[in-house]
Parts: structure tokens; C-alpha cells; sequence
């Protein structure tokens, strides 16, 4: 009969190790008679491999390994980069030539990708403002880019002026600039990762250095999520939301298809080719992914049009052929059952 862990031996030691490391994963060791094997599970949908058996240790660490390290995107100036073509539409500085000629691959088609652009900064800091305005003093920032005005932390603190910020993001350059523009003390953190790996981001010590699980977050997932596939954006926005503790606030936008020209689709899939997915995600497809929560109004409209109701909304932008939605939702605080 199989046996969860031996008690006399150097192993349980090992085990600990492995837990501590790769905490992403539940790791255990079966025993049937004299035969050890370790197991390790991954705990977050999205988070791969999804399961290892070995009876070595220092194989399961090489297994396990890629998943932590998840594929940051070296700094390279002949690839286009998702972040430096979104400032190049920004009308930034932080690009070269590669990124310039992707940004005007995209233009062609789609004349208006810097307006929307601009209009999904603007969406941003609205939503983090109104995550603020409910009491929300930590800020968990999915893809958050090179560094743009106002940026999370600038936006949270304006209302919250003690509000700690976790930037994550998989692109060294953007890493690099995020530490040297964002990290102004001890409250901001920048962490390298995928979010498609969420149990390892979610463990890294940095994130919970600063994030306190048991308060409500507002975890931001802004212009990120269509540039990888539809399972695997489910799966981000799954374990993000199962995540965060009650009364936290979801962030979410993205390009649709529903509305958009299929042409700037295939336009946009083209410009990103070698650099990145891109995805469009019916409307319906990304109203699920605040599934189980409560929209804020104005609910899951385009970025342009996204104010909170004390504001008022802005003038409808010239006519476009691609949508680009946002929406904010809130965890319920759990739920008390009903007494007559
Ligand atoms: C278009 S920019 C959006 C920046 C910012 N969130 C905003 O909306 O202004 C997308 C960012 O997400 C990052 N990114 C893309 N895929 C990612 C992934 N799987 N894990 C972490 N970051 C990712 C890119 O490197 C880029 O910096």
C-alpha cells in the first residue's frame, strides 16, 4: 500500500525544500515499499506542467524550473515588443525601428489604435481611483508596461496615499525601467513573471512581501489578456479572481470581436506576428470573466465610455473599426444565508 511520505529518512527534508521553492505546486512523495517517488501537482489552473512524477528530486526541480522562470522576454531591439509598440501608439519615446514598423502595420488598418490607446490609460486610472475611493489600499498591476502617466502607484495615491503597488510584467526591458522609474520606496515592488504563471507569481516573496492576502486587492488586467490564447487567458483571469480575498476589485480590458472589423483583427495578428497572440475575445467571452462578481456601473462598455458615476462621461470618439472594452468588478464579501 502506498504511503504519503517517509518519516526516518533525509527526504521529508527535500520535500520541504521543494515546497518552499516551488510553491505554485502541492509536492508530496509516495512511498511503495522500498521505491520513493516525488509527485507535484500544479495548485493554479494555468500553471504548467500540470502534473510531474519522478522518483529524482533534482529532476523535478529541472521539471518544475521553467515554470517559475516562465520565459521572461529578453531585451532585444530587431524583435518588436508588445510594451514598446504600445508606447510608440502612446507617442512615447522608449522604441526603436522593429517596434516602429509593427506600431505602423497597425495604423494602416486601424488609424485610431493610438486614440484607444490613450482612451485605455485613461480607463485605467479611473478604475484604480475608484478601487481607492472604496477603501482598496493595495494594487496588483498584471502587464503593466513601461512606465506612463499617471501610473498605478501615482493614481492609487492620489486618493490613498499609502496604497502599496506590485508591478508584473514579462519584459526585462520593461522590468528594468519599472525599477529604476516605479520603485520610488519600499511600498512599490516590480516583479519579473508570466501571468500565465500565477501560482509562481503568487508566491514570490517580493508579491507577498506587499500584498496581504486577507485584505481586499484591486488586481489590474489591463490591454494584456488578448495577447495570449483564449484557454489561457480563462485561466489567468480564473485563478487572479478565485485569488483575491472579498471586496477586491477586478480590472479588466481588452479587445473584442464583437464590433471589430475582422480586417484590423487579422491587421493586428500580423504586426504582432513573432512578437505575440493576439486574441479577440467576443463581448460575451469577456463578461465572463466577471463571472461571480458585481460589475460597477457603467458595467463592460468601451474604454472611452468607462466613468464611474460622478463623473461625466466624454464625448463619443470618431467612429472606429476595432472596440476595445473595460470593466470593474467587486468580489462579494462573502455571503451571510438569510434568516427569517
Ligand atoms: C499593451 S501593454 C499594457 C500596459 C498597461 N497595462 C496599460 O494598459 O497601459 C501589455 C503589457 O503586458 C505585458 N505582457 C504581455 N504578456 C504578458 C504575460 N504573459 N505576462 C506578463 N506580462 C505580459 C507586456 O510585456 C506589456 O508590457
Amino acid at each position: 500500500m502506498d504511503n504519503l511520505e517517509a518519516a526516518n529518512d533525509d527526504g521529508p527534508g527535500e520535500l520541504a525544500g521543494l515546497r518552499e521553492e516551488f510553491r505554485g505546486f502541492r509536492i508530496w512523495r509516495e512511498i511503495t515499499g522500498d521505491r520513493v517517488r516525488y509527485v507535484a501537482r500544479s495548485q493554479f489552473p494555468g500553471l504548467n506542467p500540470h502534473t510531474v512524477v519522478t522518483a529524482d528530486a533534482a529532476e523535478l526541480r529541472a521539471a518544475l524550473e521553467p515554470a517559475r522562470e516562465a520565459a521572461l522576454v529578453p531585451f532585444s531591439t530587431t524583435t518588436a515588443s508588445i510594451a514598446r509598440i504600445y508606447d510608440y501608439l502612446l507617442g512615447g519615446k522608449d522604441n526603436y525601428a522593429a517596434d516602429r514598423a509593427a506600431a505602423g502595420r497597425i495604423l494602416e488598418t486601424f488609424p485610431e489604435a493610438g486614440q484607444i490607446a490613450h482612451a485605455n490609460r485613461a480607463f485605467q486610472a479611473q478604475a484604480i481611483r475608484h478601487a481607492a475611493r472604496q477603501g482598496i489600499g493595495q494594487f496588483l498591476d498584471l502587464g503593466a508596461g513601461l512606465p506612463a502617466s499617471p501610473s498605478t502607484h501615482e493614481a492609487a495615491r492620489r486618493l490613498c496615499p499609502a496604497a502599496r503597488v506590485v508591478y508584473v510584467d514579462c519584459d526585462e526591458l520593461v522590468l528594468a525601467h519599472g525599477r529604476a522609474l516605479l520603485a520610488v520606496d519600499e511600498q512599490i515592488a516590480v516583479v519579473g513573471g508570466d501571468i500565465r504563471d500565477p501560482g509562481g507569481l503568487l508566491a514570490d516573496p517580493a508579491l507577498t512581501g506587499l500584498i496581504d492576502l486577507a485584505e481586499p486587492v484591486c488586481v489590474l488586467l489591463v490591454s494584456v489578456l488578448h495577447f495570449m490564447s483564449a484557454d489561457e487567458a480563462d485561466a489567468v483571469v480564473a485563478a487572479f479572481r478565485d485569488w483575491m480575498a472579498p471586496g477586491s476589485c477586478l480590472v479588466i480590458s481588452a479587445g473584442t470581436s464583437t464590433g471589430t472589423d475582422p480586417q484590423v483583427i487579422t491587421a493586428l495578428q500580423e504586426a504582432y506576428r513573432g512578437t505575440a497572440l493576439v486574441t479577440g475575445r467576443s463581448e460575451a467571452a469577456i463578461a465572463a470573466w466577471f463571472g461571480g462578481l458585481i460589475l460597477a456601473r457603467p458595467g463592460l462598455v468601451d474604454v472611452w465610455a468607462w466613468r464611474p458615476d460622478s463623473l461625466p462621461r466624454p464625448a463619443r470618439p470618431p467612429s472606429t473599426r476595432a472596440r476595445f472594452l473595460g470593466g470593474v468588478a467587486h468580489k462579494p464579501m462573502r455571503s451571510v444565508p438569510w434568516q427569517p
